[in-house]
């Protein structure tokens, strides 16, 4: 049986695969094969864009869509993780999509549940598809990923986000940097200064600072931190001609990223969005349709 759980799990061939997938669900060339399959998305942690490019990406596909939301569930009864899904799998669905806090929830599920499983972000381990429209984007902007050169700001240690992209990109023969504030180092990557990364970089990927999943509060105030490490019209005319911004938001203006540059020339912010749909139609299918 498919699933799709992290993407280090995945070769290049198969990532490449999935993404020129996606760049032919874009110009709408994909088959029928999806049409009411029934897929169950279950959201144990907040998303907008997450959640929603899944449920359009399947509707596109004929798909037949259950959204559980755990918070008006059972869950409220005692209910746990595991058994409420669990209780979908008694309905032999066609795939399940997941989100949750906890790393690595998929382990207990493997062997138990019946269909397809597709991690939609687990903890701070992995976000493959977000990955995934990552790279789509790249990919789009630039025609190859070998040599380029990215920094990912901010919140590295507890972003699935940049550990997932990190180990992909490295793969991919990109040259990967981590920068922004020190109390948010992961010392297994690559450290770049903020304003020497503004210069020598092909891609800017900011992060928002993940207050949800700290011990203890940030050292910087939020009015610090955009002084510090914030994308400001002042350091992205620092950038290089063809460099890029991009963050996979939920995006806070004025603190990493200033409000007049979210939607400015260099930014793929809302590109990155759209692609997440593409990508999501081509996972779904990879994993329910012929
Ligand atoms: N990028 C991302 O995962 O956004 P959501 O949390 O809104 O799904």
């Amino acid at each position: 049986m498919k699933n799709l759980l992290k993407l280090s799990d995945c070769s290049i061939e198969y990532i490449n695969k999935l993404l020129d997938k996606s760049e032919l669900c874009k110009i709408g060339k994909y088959d029928n094969s999806c049409i009411n399959k029934i897929v169950v998305n279950c959201f144990f942690e907040p998303s907008t864009r997450t959640h929603y490019s899944f449920q359009v990406a399947q509707e596109k596909l004929g798909c037949k869509v259950i959204n559980f939301y755990p918070h008006d569930s059972s869950i409220l009864k005692g209910e746990t993780f595991y058994d409420s899904i669990m209780v979908f799998d008694s309905y032999s669905p066609d795939a399940l999509v997941i989100r949750s806090n906890e790393n690595e929830y998929y382990k207990q599920l493997l062997n138990k549940v019946h269909c397809p499983i597709i991690n939609a972000g687990d903890g701070t381990k992995d976000h493959p598809t977000q990955s995934l429209l990552d790279l789509l984007t790249i990919r789009q902007e630039y025609g190859k990923f070998d040599g380029l050169k990215i920094a990912i700001v901010g919140d590295i240690k507890h972003s699935r986000v940049a550990h997932t992209n990190i180990e992909v990109m490295k793969r991919l023969n990109m040259d990967t940097y981590i920068s922004g504030p020190s109390e948010f180092k992961d010392e297994s990557y690559k450290y770049i200064d903020f304003n020497t990364a503004l210069s020598e970089m092909d891609i800017i990927m900011l992060l928002r600072v993940q207050h949800e999943r700290h011990s203890t509060q940030m050292k910087l105030s939020k009015k610090e931190y955009h002084e510090k490490y914030g994308l400001t019209k002042e350091r992205v005319a620092l950038m290089k001609k063809h460099s890029i911004i991009m963050h996979p938001a939920p995006f806070n203006r004025g603190v990493e990223i200033a409000d007049d540059v979210v939607e400015c020339e260099k930014s793929r912010i809302f590109k990155q969005m759209t692609n997440g749909m593409y990508v999501r139609m081509a996972v779904m299918h990879e994993m329910i349709g012929e």
